[in-house]
């Protein structure tokens, strides 16, 4: 993280980053909470919150783990308005740690992806408008089409732990949003948008939903 050394503000942000990184966020059981899943092989489990339906406390977790994942991704602060239409998936390892962390909301709309790899699909996106939504690893664009297409579910935060990427986490996540965001209706993996992706989100969002054009939305 970039931070003003001798400035109290950034110096403390800075301190709590360090101690964060080292020790890790952790969870604790709450009463509204909802088990989706126990991992007993790494004495885990995935949770959901609907912050809509949690007290306090609940909530604070919510909004200190956004806030955690955000210092992360470099994104912005989330309006009380957006959280009220959240789920948040936790999942923990080791009875208490945080290693994995998605924030699911309602949306109206979303976007395709531009996927300019192919050369066909580079004279097609030629004639497409579009717009920039993400910056991939390589720096280059990611960009998406401005025809806005219906859509009922967004993941405006994807987060795992360093040492535990590439070891399906994400992927578990996505599954239990897939299941659960929408009571009584399971989404198909390309149903899911995904709100202004990094690199490391775009390539486990086209290997996710199956295409390079998977769904994206403006957080
Ligand atoms: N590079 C290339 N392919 C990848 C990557 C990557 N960095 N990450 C995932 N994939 C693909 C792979 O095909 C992988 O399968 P494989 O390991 O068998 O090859 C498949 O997606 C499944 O990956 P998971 O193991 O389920 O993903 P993981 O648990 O590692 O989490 C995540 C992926 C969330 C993107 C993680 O890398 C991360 O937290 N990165 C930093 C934060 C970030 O960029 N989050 C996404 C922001 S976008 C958003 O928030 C909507």
């Amino acid at each position: 993280m970039s931070y003003v050394q001798g400035t109290l503000a950034d110096d403390t942000l800075h301190t709590n980053f360090h101690r964060l990184t080292l020790e890790g966020i952790k969870y604790h059981s709450y009463q509204d909470e909802i088990t989706l899943e126990t991992i007993p092989e790494i004495n885990g489990r995935v949770v959901l919150l609907v912050y809509n339906e949690t007290r306090f406390f609940e909530k604070l977790k919510i909004k200190n783990t956004i806030e955690w994942v955000n210092l992360e991704l470099g994104a912005v602060e989330m309006t009380e308005e957006k959280l009220k239409m959240s789920k948040a998936y936790f999942y923990v390892a080791n009875k208490y740690d945080i290693v994995g962390f998605a924030l699911a909301v309602r949306i109206e709309k979303a976007y395709r992806v531009v996927d300019s790899s192919s050369e066909n699909a580079q004279n097609e996106s030629r004639k497409v408008s579009k717009l920039q939504i993400g910056n991939d690893n390589d720096g280059s664009g990611i960009f998406c089409s401005t025809k806005p297409l219906r859509a009922a579910c967004g993941i405006s935060r994807l987060w795992v732990k360093r040492d535990y990427r590439r070891k399906k986490i994400a992927t578990k996540l996505l599954d239990s949003v897939r299941k659960n965001f929408i009571y009584g209706c399971e989404l198909k993996p390309d149903e899911v948008a995904f709100s202004q992706p990094s690199g490391d989100g775009k390539a486990f969002a086209s290997q996710y939903t199956g295409t390079r054009e998977f769904l994206v939305y403006a957080d």
